[in-house]
């Protein structure tokens, strides 16, 4: 016990005899004192706990059989750690605001990403219309410029649904996670030659936020097995039990050393990201990888602690 805590420990004996005796708002305000004094000096509820059971303790001679001193003691105990209680509570409504601002968030985005989605790709429709209509009105040779123009438009059109993609894709709104993902895998197995293989089920609709940080991780993972691993085959599993829901990305590329510091010199910002994503809903990601081994990447995610807090935020 240090000197701090000894010092706070004589404080609250201080204060409980003279509220033993006194019995009224000012020794009880002192009580409430003490325990605002043990907050600031950052001690845990723990440490207040051990003090107030030891002060109790060494009180109670003082207190005998007396009820009414019985009742000044138990007054006393829970005025000092009042303060704690509503650090607590401010703590837990923070967290909640927190949620509530991260929800309001997503939304935001997903209202940006259909909107990108659905009105350019309309606008650009209508573009594309107006240039065809435009044909029988050009000089010869005027044809090639339209078609070039065209091709151009395509590209923005790609490049359109490709942003609104990432920002969150349309699928795992309307479909769900394993349909999003078996999405994700195919364009990457286009692009790269990876064959990629998803497997496992969520058994129905999982909340939307886990549903979006699950498939935030396993893009991240996919990009770095196309960007880093060497690999050719890789399997997504994706297994939900009622508590937890568990997903694992595996590659048979030439792994790496997860505890090694970057090569580059440099933090990647790609797993601290699918890290500080996971945080907040109580989920964890840990690699197992080694020169030669491949690498698993395994992400778990409480289905209890969204329950708990966020309701089912299903819309
Ligand atoms: N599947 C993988 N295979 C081989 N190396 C990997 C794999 N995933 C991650 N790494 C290694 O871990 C590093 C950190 O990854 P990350 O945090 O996503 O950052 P970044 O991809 O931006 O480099 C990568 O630079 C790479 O060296
Ligand atoms: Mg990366």
């Amino acid at each position: 016990m240090t000197t701090e805590t000894l010092s706070l420990e004589q404080r609250c004996a201080d204060a409980l005899r003279q509220h033993l005796a006194a019995g009224d708002e000012a020794t009880l305000l002192e009580a409430y004192e003490f325990g605002r004094s043990a907050l600031a000096e950052g001690l845990g509820v723990l440490d207040m706990a051990l003090i107030l059971w030891r002060t109790a303790l060494s009180a109670r001679h003082q207190i005998g059989e007396d009820p009414r001193l019985a009742a000044r003691a138990q007054g006393f105990l829970l005025e000092s750690i009042s303060p704690f209680e509503m650090a607590h509570r401010g703590a837990r409504e923070a967290g909640d605001a927190l949620r509530k601002l991260d929800q309001r968030r997503e939304e935001h985005v997903r209202r940006i990403a259909r909107d990108l989605h659905d009105r350019a790709g309309q606008l650009l429709a209508t573009v594309f219309f107006a240039l065809d209509g435009l044909r029988e009105h050009l000089k010869p040779g005027g044809d090639e410029s339209v078609a070039r123009l065209t091709e151009l438009l395509h590209a923005v059109e790609d490049e359109i649904r490709r942003v609104a993609h990432e920002l969150r894709p349309v699928v795992l709104d309307d479909l769900g996670l394993l349909p999003a993902l078996r999405f994700l895998a195919e364009g990457l197995s286009k692009r790269s030659g990876l064959s990629i293989t998803v497997t496992g089920s969520t058994e129905g609709r999982l909340p939307m936020r886990i549903e979006t940080e699950l498939y935030r991780a396993v893009q991240e993972a996919l990009t770095n097995v196309a960007r880093h691993s060497h690999a050719s085959r890789v399997l997504i599993e994706v297994r939900c039990t009622t508590r937890e829901v568990r997903c694992r990305v595996r590659d048979d590329g030439r792994g790496f050393d997860p505890a090694a510091p970057p090569a580059s010199g440099r933090q990647g910002l790609g797993l601290r990201g699918v890290r500080e994503g996971l945080a907040p809903l109580g989920g964890t990601v840990e690699i197992h990888s080694g020169a030669g081994k491949g690498t698993d990447v395994r992400i778990r995610i409480p289905l209890e602690v969204i329950h708990e807090h966020a309701g089912s935020d299903r819309r």
